[in-house]
């Protein structure tokens, strides 16, 4: 039976209390920079989106302003490129999906900007994923042009093996052997596509805290006001 993952990593963001590991961000944007970026667009995520979760305004703006972005049109009808802004989504590999099907032998892609949401389980299935390749099993032949990974629904993926031992640099220094890439492009593709769950996850608690206040409270009252009626 192939497909999924039914495993759960421990991830130190889950838990009602828990937030990201913004390290843990910021170096998954090294590795989606490094790897994925050369196939995968993430259309949702704009520069400005990293500043204060893993960069600082002016890193994120020189990020930006090293890519070519194409603009327009001119006054004069024409299109031109000038430099990237906070304000403009992270640079895409391919014009369109016919040239990214074209240049992956026929399979697409896809947007990573909500992969995290699109299947089950979707940030355990990522990391199994990322790292599950294997020989196919005995009597298993895999179509040329897919590589064998049991996580994958079907058994055999377009996607070749990505992660490499020490194929990205962080900035941090932090040695980055497959997994920890793994790791850390989960964590980032998770608060990509779920950004607001520290807040939501503060909100939680300080509502939990009133309510806490209040409940006290109206028992206080009750006893108080009903003591005299029994
Ligand atoms: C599919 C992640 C790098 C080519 C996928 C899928 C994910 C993913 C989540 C979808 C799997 C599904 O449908 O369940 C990543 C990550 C990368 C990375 C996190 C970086 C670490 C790359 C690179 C290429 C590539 C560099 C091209 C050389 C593809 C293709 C598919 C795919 C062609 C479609 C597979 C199919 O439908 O059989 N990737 N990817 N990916 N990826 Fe990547």
């Amino acid at each position: 039976e192939h497909g999924l993952s039914s495993v759960a990593w421990p991830w130190s963001h889950e838990g009602m209390t828990e937030s990201y590991d913004h390290a843990a961000i910021r170096r998954g944007f090294q590795v989606y920079q490094q790897v994925c970026a050369a196939c995968h667009s993430m259309e949702y995520i704009h520069y400005r989106d990293l500043v204060g979760v893993c960069y600082t305004e002016e890193e994120a703006k020189a990020m930006a302003a090293e890519v070519e972005v194409v603009d327009g049109p001119n006054d004069e009808g024409e299109m031109f490129e000038r430099p990237g802004r906070l304000s403009d989504p992270l640079p895409r590999p391919y014009d369109n999906e016919q040239a990214a099907r074209y240049a992956n032998g026929g399979a697409y892609p896809p947007d990573l900007s909500l992969m995290t949401n699109a299947r089950p389980n979707g940030q355990n299935y990522l990391f199994s994923l990322l790292l599950g390749y294997k020989e196919p099993p005995a009597g298993v032949s895999v179509r040329e042009g897919l590589y064998y990974n049991p996580y994958f629904p079907g058994g055999a993926i377009a996607m070749p093996r990505m992660l490499a031992d020490g194929g990205v640099e962080y900035d941090d220094g932090t040695p980055s052997n497959s997994s920890q890439q793994a790791k850390d492009v989960t964590t980032f593709l998770a608060w990509a596509a779920s950004p607001e769950q520290d807040e939501r996850k503060l909100m939680g608690i300080k509502a939990m805290t009133l309510i806490a206040i209040m409940w006290t409270y109206a028992i206080y009252q009750k006893r108080l006001r009903w003591s005299t009626l029994k």
